[in-house]
């Protein structure tokens, strides 16, 4: 989705604002711009394409002496990738400037008014009309201008906006779409999330709805609803500049794939404690939690998939009705939910606008509702009666894996908690539970060395045009990231199916050389699912076998992932299978940081 950044402060703004759009990137854009201020009015440059043509076309910032700017990515909503799209838009009378993220829904009512009083549109954008309302609204006082300009507009957005009668402010709106200040030696910033700032500042300030911020070199004033200036507290952030580099990986997701150990450490050792789970991990009383009439997981995505391997891990140890849900369906089905209703919304940004959407709705049916989230301060850590955090560290690439296997980790330490508060998990099992956790890291650690050979395998693989990913239970779970990982960045067409679901219509598709990934990790279901492993061999399929288990000449190739808890599998089995999803990208030449038409932070319905 789109990306803003904003500078004001002693230094040139221009190369700040280029390096924060370039640690935007990966939230996915198809076009770029800057608009810079003085007292002599606004430089705007905008390119479709990629930031280097942009960075090329202002000459990476060199001689461009202005100290406050604003600058965006733009992923196309309305009207096609174009410079003349490109954000920032200015006001006709050119003394506004705007960024902006998000989606104006009542832009055709807008659109018709403004045309109707004359307005000439230079672009396709409903972010333009926010530049134009600006104008109209203006009365030289920016926090009323901005409130009466966003009371006239419905959606989700978050702006960065300049206005030449005050060149040396940046203001900032919030509505339903993130944006961060972070206060710097050099200045203050603007970003739509951390990893844009993390090079000059850890100090950041999460803004909430509603609110409207001016930065100054000096520092920042937020104001509320009411237009009356509020606290919004410093906070700094754990994550470090470095988790945002690449550092010596070809790409973020192979980086992060190879993070996952500490991602994984990192969010369950604070919550093992001699042998237990530590009891603020959920947020119940022990009354509650024996009360409790069912859990739903709710997410998008991998964060769903996750959901789904927490879910049966949940179900088996709390003996309480699990499921888990997509978010963007959860609020438009009319849920059986009361306060016995838990519910784990899951995700890695915080601000996945389906996630966000789910939450309130479990909240206006009177559900208890707890979040898994990457981002501290996002917007559903901070609407959630409590937060269990992934501590995954920033994650950059478009595709999810080190978040993913923290949310398994949180997850597992949610479902042993609750077990215990219910009488379904005994002390005893609540010990070996903890010390099989303790166990994922290095056995993560151990797959990663399939690296290798997940690359030739890659390579030997003939030109795939479909891929299927089959396994029961938690292996199911698995499958359905793993295929998702695959199809994601390498655009190879795949599917995840429960092994057994395979003969009820798909295996009309099965003929020779046809790939298929089986996964076999949990020993009780092993035969069974070795049986459709040879019911697609049968018919000429090229099956790979993950199993912890010895078993000769059952596949093509045979993966053997160390024995462990199979309630905790998912965690070992999805490792190899992530690097098959990478190297295959790469064998493709595909862009793998960046997938075509995919966004980090989904920020719209
Ligand atoms: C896939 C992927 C997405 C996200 C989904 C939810 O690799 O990354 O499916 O899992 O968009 O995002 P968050 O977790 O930020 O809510």
């Amino acid at each position: 989705m789109c990306g803003i950044v904003g500078y004001v402060g002693r230094q040139a703004a221009a190369p700040l604002l280029l390096q924060g759009l370039a640690r935007l990137e990966y939230r996915g854009y198809d076009s770029a711009g800057v608009a810079l201020l003085d007292g002599s009015g606004f430089c705007v440059y905008k390119e479709a394409g990629r930031l280097s043509v942009l960075a090329a076309r202002m000459n990476g910032g060199e001689g461009l002496p202005q100290t406050v700017g604003i600058g965006h990515t733009r992923w196309a909503t309305h009207g096609a990738p174009t410079a003349r799209n490109a954000h920032p838009h200015l006001s006709d009378n050119g003394h506004w400037a705007v960024v902006h993220n998000g989606i104006i829904e009542n832009e055709a009512v807008l659109r018709r008014t403004l045309r109707e009083a004359g307005v000439v549109l230079r672009s396709d954008t409903d972010s333009e009309l926010i530049a134009q309302l600006l104008q109209r609204e203006d009365d030289g006082d920016v926090p009323s201008t901005l409130r009466r300009v966003t009371a006239q507009l419905e959606g989700s957005f978050a702006l960065g906006v300049l206005y030449t009668a005050q060149p040396e402010r940046v203001y900032a709106v919030r509505c339903q779409s993130p944006l961060v200040i972070g206060v710097a030696d050099e200045g203050v910033f603007l970003a739509s999330d951390i990893p844009a700032v993390l090079p000059y500042t850890q100090r950041c300030v999460m803004l909430q709805d509603g609110d409207v911020a001016c930065l100054t070199a000096e520092g920042y004033t937020v104001y509320g609803a009411d237009g009356e200036p509020l606290q919004r507290p410093l906070q700094e952030t754990a994550w470090e500049a470095e988790q945002a580099e690449r550092g010596a990986y070809a790409h973020f997701m192979l980086k992060e794939i190879h993070e996952q150990p500490e991602a994984v450490a990192a969010t369950l050792l604070p919550h093992l404690q001699e042998g237990r789970v530590t009891p603020e991990v959920l947020p119940l009383t022990a009354a509650q939690a024996v009360a409790l009439k069912r859990v739903v997981l709710v997410g998008c995505g991998s964060a769903y998939h996750a959901g789904m391997v927490g879910a049966q891990v949940m179900e088996r140890l709390a003996r309480v009705p699990c499921v888990a849900e997509v978010a963007s369906e959860y609020r438009y089905r009319q849920p059986v939910t009361d306060g016995d209703t838990l519910v784990v919304c899951i995700s890695q940004s915080g601000e996945t606008a389906d996630t966000l959407a789910a939450l309130r709705e479990a909240k206006r049916l009177g559900a208890r509702v707890m979040a898994v989230a990457n981002v501290e301060g996002s917007t559903l850590a901070a609407e959630s009666e409590a937060v269990l955090l992934t501590r995954a560290g920033p994650e950059i690439a478009v595709a999810t894996t080190k978040a993913y296997a923290a949310q398994l980790a949180a997850l597992y330490l949610l479902a042993v908690r609750l077990g215990v508060m219910r009488g379904t998990v005994t002390p005893a099992e609540e010990q070996r539970l903890t010390a099989e956790l303790r166990r994922l890291p290095s056995l993560i650690r151990g797959l990663l060395k399939t690296a290798p050979q997940m690359h030739a395998l890659a390579k030997r693989l003939p030109p795939l045009t479909d891929a299927y990913f089959i396994g029961r239970g938690i292996d199911h779970a698995a499958a359905l990231e793993a295929s998702l990982k695959l199809k994601e960045i390498s655009y190879i067409h795949s599917e995840a199916y429960a092994a057994g679901e395979l003969k009820h219509g798909t295996i009309s598709l099965m003929e020779s050389g046809t790939f298929v990934a089986a996964l076999a990790c949990d020993k009780a279901l092993l035969t069974k699912t070795l049986a459709n492993v040879r019911e697609v061999r049968a018919r000429g399929a090229w099956v790979l076998l993950l199993t912890a288990e010895t078993v000769e000449e059952a596949a093509d190739e045979v993966l053997t992932i160390p024995a462990a808890e199979p309630l905790f599998q998912a965690s070992l089995s999805i490792v190899p299978l992530q690097l098959l999803g990478y190297y295959t990208a790469l064998e493709r030449g595909c862009d793998i940081d960046h997938p075509r038409n995919l966004a980090k932070s989904v920020t719209v319905e």
